[in-house]
């Protein structure tokens, strides 16, 4: 997740002279999250600035940009040192992730700037990933706000496990301690499920300097630390030499035919010379021949080194594999349970097929099933059919292959990962693993004597599923009952899946929804292929109004047995038509999600046929279809022998 989720990067151009000068101090790594205006980029601004960490050019430029647009008369606007983008100027909004390095003389730190608008929890996410420490603001006018809750609880799921709570604008309520005692209170009883390791509330005004760097005047009832000095001194390093070596292979290095190397950075744990290792998912094991770095061999290198191993054995490993120590082996496997925070517009639905990636693997993968969705406010688990955006879940999910992984409680790096649509390419949610599901290791491929090939050499015919797609009434049931038919007589044998008809056995607990059209998909192509094992020529006669699904569909098939087929038939043409009644009736808003009024159809991209229907008869459709088949051999003269009707 580290590499993947790690959007944009804003790196000074000191970064690297800061991180060699600084190499003996430690990193904290911390984000800030709250509501749009509870004063974040006014903090971060701060920070760098009291760390003076601002060029003296950056200042200047900056004093006439605040003359420009700032909000803060003759004074510098830090807001506007760390929005540079200008669509947050212009709407107030950030809508990225800036990362922020800056160093005092006790401890160097990289700030992750995250935006705070309820949209953006995407960028929320990402800047969490990799975080020790979260400062929440929260305004001390308002107290904890829904965003408060949403980040906090999305902080604690990415596994941070040190909260700030920065009440901001103290100023602003009269450095009134009651006020302040009120918010803490409030959020300490909401956050103590959460599982922090620790809460520190410091009552501050970033605007003015109260309690960021320099102790307030103003607070004298406040004995706790400032922020600086609690970002200096709180205790993060965890126990992390005792957990296990994990080695993400980023690439295999072979500049020669001498050297065969495998680069990546350590996720967890450590690696020695001589030290043995195997590769997760294979099981090879080999030994540690060289630790190469940067500027030579290492005895040992610990997490977040960069180096490239060499082995003792010409084991085969490849780019994605992990390698791990022997004796703390991660899980593998391709069903797994995980919380999920859902980033996109459209919402996650279970049967939907997205590409799972982790730091190693990728795979095709499905919510199999939603166990709940969490409420923000109370935790309480509300049994949900999709998770919307910025929701948090929990679910089965199983993958096309196994991945290795370890839960992520026990290790951030590995039992992380993405979604991503597949039509889109956008990451749409963000995964914690947090245990292998035992069912998986129970159920096994039993290999069959009789194969697809032989059931269909024994029906002389090459299975095929047929699939239909179009409007309600467009006439796909028609014309596949009418190809069926024709099939049927010249001896070939067919079987007709029809939507109405499927939704009275298999799916009759599945409606219209968006999810329950998924599901209804899912199955049918489950069933499809199933009869295509069986040797069978599958008529498929489904609206199918998904692209997403009918590609699950065609990738389950085997290459070339998918036939798309398009009946394109216009939406005005289908409601004239209207053999049913039905769009009469959606039309009046009778029926809800009814495919063309207020669901969408997403018409075939590239069917195999497009059957412009207008015009032509269900005969003529179903010549071409014939002769499609027949070029194919599907469908050939020597099986019409039976004759056609
Ligand atoms: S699909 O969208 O999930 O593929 P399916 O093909 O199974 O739909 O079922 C469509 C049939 O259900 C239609 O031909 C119509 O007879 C009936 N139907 C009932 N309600 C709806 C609705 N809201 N939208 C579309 N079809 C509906």
């Amino acid at each position: 997740m580290r590499h993947n989720l790690a959007e944009k990067l804003v790196v000074s151009e000191t970064v690297d002279e800061y991180l060699a000068a600084q190499e003996k101090k430690s990193l904290l790594r911390f984000l800030t999250c709250g509501s749009v205006d509870d004063g974040k980029s006014t903090l971060i601004g701060r920070l760098l600035s009291d760390a003076k960490q601002i060029f003296e050019d950056q200042l200047s430029a900056l004093e006439r940009d605040s003359r420009k647009h700032g909000t803060t008369g003759e004074d510098i606007d830090f807001a506007l040192l760390v929005d540079g983008l200008e669509a947050e100027r212009e709407q107030g909004i950030t809508i990225d992730v800036a990362y922020r390095f800056f160093a005092t003389s006790k401890r160097k730190f990289i700030v992750a700037d995250t935006p705070g608008h309820e949209q953006y929890t995407r960028n929320m996410a990402t800047g969490a990933s990799t975080a020790d420490l979260a400062i929440v603001l929260v305004d001390a006018r308002q107290g904890v706000l829904r965003q408060t809750r949403r980040h906090s609880i999305i902080a604690s799921l990415l596994g941070i496990r040190h909260i700030v709570l920065a009440v901001n604008k103290i100023d602003l309520v009269g450095f009134d301690r009651a006020v302040f005692e009120r918010i803490v209170g409030e959020y300490s009883r909401f956050a103590q499920d959460l599982g922090f390791a620790s809460v520190t509330a410091i009552p501050m005004s970033a605007r003015y300097g109260d309690n960021v760097s320099r102790r307030s005047d103003e607070t004298g009832w406040y004995s706790g630390p400032t922020l600086i000095e609690h970002l200096e001194t709180v205790d993060i390093d965890e126990d992390a030499s005792g957990r296990p070596f994990r080695f993400p292979v980023q690439y295999v290095n072979r500049p020669n035919l001498d050297f065969r190397g495998f680069a990546g950075t350590v996720a967890s744990g450590a690696v020695a010379r001589g030290d043995e290792i195997v590769v997760a998912k294979s099981g090879k094991a080999s030994r540690v021949r060289r630790i190469v770095a940067h500027g030579g061999d290492l005895e040992r290198a610990v997490e977040g080194q960069a180096v490239t191993l060499v082995l003792e054995d010409e084991v085969e490993v490849s780019r994605g594999n992990l390698l791990v120590s022997p004796a703390t082996r991660p899980q593998v496997a391709d069903q797994f349970a995980a919380n999920i925070v859902w980033f996109d517009e459209k919402a996650l639905l279970p049967g939907r097929s997205y590409i799972l990636r982790t730091e190693t693997d990728q795979a095709s993968a499905t919510v199999t099933e939603l166990k709940y969705r969490l409420d923000i406010n109370d935790f309480a688990h509300a049994a949900a059919k999709s998770l919307e955006m910025n929701e948090v879940g929990f679910c089965t999910i199983s993958t096309q292959s196994p991945i290795a992984f370890d839960p992520f409680a026990e290790n951030r790096a590995t039992g992380a990962f993405i979604l991503i649509d597949r039509l889109t390419n956008a990451t749409v949610g963000a995964g914690m693993i947090r245990h292998g599901l035992r069912r998986a290791d129970n159920i096994h491929w039993h290999s069959l004597d009789v194969t697809k090939q032989a059931r269909a050499a024994a029906k002389q015919q090459k299975p095929t599923v047929l699939w239909f797609t179009g409007l309600s009434g467009s006439g796909k049931s028609t014309i596949a009952n009418l190809l069926e038919r024709k099939l049927h007589a010249g001896g070939r044998h067919t079987y007709l899946l029809d939507g109405d008809n499927i939704r009275h056995g298999l799916n009759r607990d599945l409606g219209f929804s968006e999810a329950d059209r998924v599901e209804n998909i899912r199955r049918v192509a489950e069933v499809a292929r199933l009869m295509a094992d069986a040797g069978l020529i599958v008529l498929v006669s489904f609206i199918s109004p998904f692209r997403a699904e009918r590609r699950v569909a065609r990738e389950l098939m085997s290459p070339g047995e998918f036939v798309e087929v398009f009946v394109d038939t216009p939406f005005e043409e289908c409601a004239r038509r209207d053999p049913k009644g039905l769009y009469a009736r959606a039309l009046n808003g009778e029926i809800k999600n009814f495919t063309g009024v207020d669901s969408p159809y997403e018409a075939p991209e590239k069917p195999e046929i497009h059957l412009a229907t207008l015009g032509r008869t269900p005969e003529e459709m179903v010549d071409v279809l014939e002769g499609w088949l027949r070029e194919r051999e599907i469908a050939d003269q020597h099986y019409d022998e039976g004759g056609g009707i």
